[in-house]
């Protein structure tokens, strides 16, 4: 394990841009929202100070409507397929400290890092911290309550899917497959794949069958146009046929973020909007419209209908905490069964789904975040054996291939997509402590 906690070291450090951390040295070259707060969770055990300027830094790219966005460009050159030209958002805002951005966000897990990093400070820097991050972050949350929930229903609505951090996750595709572009349409009906794997750049590193098909890339940029000729505005993007999704991994995410919010506050001596208190705890109610019969499902805001495609996704309202007692059990049994958690730890898609495929990105493989959100929520429900057992077979995926990659086989435990991968760093890092 000594071993495996260097090579952790090492990944962190060699991804290490100064202030900020990059995801991956070569797939993800910029800094990534959620992927810095997970970062921040395992950098606060070597060097709190850092974790804490890790977690600050996302406030460079606060947008004036307070979005955070999912990626804040760095200054290097290094090629990434959905870079800011492809957003061109310096058209209509300049972020906070003039950074480039794209023009979405991404699960908001900043509160929950700050509490992490704040466990490590010293009373004194823990507060200066947290007055330091409270504004932009009061901020970000009213945006995701205000403009993302216009017709106040309490939910959150996500513009694409690469907001909900699992790009490709099955009920995201199957909702933005109706704005696939005719070219694509085209190609994927004469079957050339092959002429649209030419197209792009980003499936040379790894394997092209570990990241999703070149057909679902293209219509995420399909989306991504449609966006940035909405001004990135809601009211604009509504009158699209961009996919809405009052996705139910964010949702649970805000959930837990926002009591965070009230504990940060609370600290730091900073009173919370009452309009905003009022968002969090009708978000927290409405959780219970994504549940039927066994389980939470994401929503489609135009149609209100249910996306009913069973994904992991599905369980993190134990994560947030609104799962009431009678039902535990049955989630709990849900996910430890083999179609979920085969051996490794639970899979993004279950076993038996169609869709189902073991080293693909967002539709099977394990992830090691996922994972430390479920165990985090087992164990605040009093589920300890589950959320220890959970963090064991993490860890024994992590070690058994020796290398921090992206996401893992959850068959085989064989690691794919990015290697050197700065989350699956971290969160060994804070599962070893
Ligand atoms: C990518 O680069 O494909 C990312 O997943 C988008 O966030």
């Amino acid at each position: 394990l000594q071993d495996l906690r260097a090579t952790a070291l090492e990944v962190l450090r060699g991804n290490d841009l100064g202030d900020v951390t990059r995801p991956s040295p070569t797939l993800y070259p910029h800094q990534w929202l959620w992927d810095s707060c997970f970062i921040a969770i395992g950098l606060r055990h070597v060097d709190p100070a850092r974790a804490a300027a890790e977690v600050l830094s996302l406030l460079r790219g606060q947008w004036p409507n307070g979005m955070i966005p999912h990626v804040i460009f760095a200054e290097v050159d290094d090629f990434y397929h959905a870079g800011p030209q492809r957003w061109r958002c310096d058209r209509y805002v300049v972020t906070a400290s003039g950074a480039q951005s794209t023009g979405i966000t991404q699960p908001p897990m900043i509160a929950e890092a700050a509490v992490r990093v704040g466990e490590m400070l010293d009373p004194k820097a823990r507060i200066d911290f947290y007055r330091a991050l409270l504004p932009g972050l009061i901020r970000f949350h009213e945006f995701l309550h205000t403009e993302r929930d216009p017709d106040d229903e309490g939910l959150v609505t996500l513009v694409h899917s690469w907001e909900s951090g699992m790009d490709n996750t099955p009920p995201w595709m199957e909702a933005t497959l109706p704005i696939t572009p005719r070219r694509v349409k085209v190609l994927r009906r004469l079957g050339t794949a092959e002429a649209l794997d030419a197209l792009r750049r980003d499936a040379k590193e790894v394997p092209a069958e570990e990241r999703l098909t070149s057909a679902d890339l293209f219509t995420l940029y399909r989306v991504v146009r449609e966006l940035r000729r909405s001004c990135y505005s809601f009211r604009n993007i509504r009158e699209t046929e961009v996919p809405l999704v009052q996705d139910v991994a964010f949702n649970a995410i805000l959930v837990r973020a926002n009591d965070h919010l009230v504990e940060i506050a609370a600290e730091a001596g900073v009173k919370l909007p009452k309009r905003l208190t009022r968002s969090m705890r009708r978000c927290r109610e409405a959780m219970e419209q994504l549940w039927s019969q066994s389980t939470y499902f994401s929503r489609d805001f135009r149609t209100g209908e249910l996306l009913r495609h069973e994904t992991v996704g599905g369980f993190l309202p134990l994560y947030a905490g609104v799962v009431p007692e009678e039902r535990i059990d049955g989630l709990v049994k849900a996910m430890t069964s083999p179609r979920y958690w085969p051996r490794y730890g639970v899979a993004s898609v279950p076993a038996d789904d169609p869709a189902f495929l073991p080293r693909c990105y967002w539709q099977g493989p394990v992830w090691v975040n996922i994972n430390w959100l479920l165990a985090d929520g087992l164990e605040r429900y009093g589920r300890l054996e589950a959320a220890r057992e959970l963090r064991a077979n993490v860890l024994n995926l992590i070690s058994s291939s020796g290398q921090m990659f992206e996401y893992y086989s959850p068959l085989d435990g064989t690691g794919a997509g990015s290697n050197s991968f700065s989350w699956t760093a971290a969160l060994l890092l804070d599962l070893l402590a």
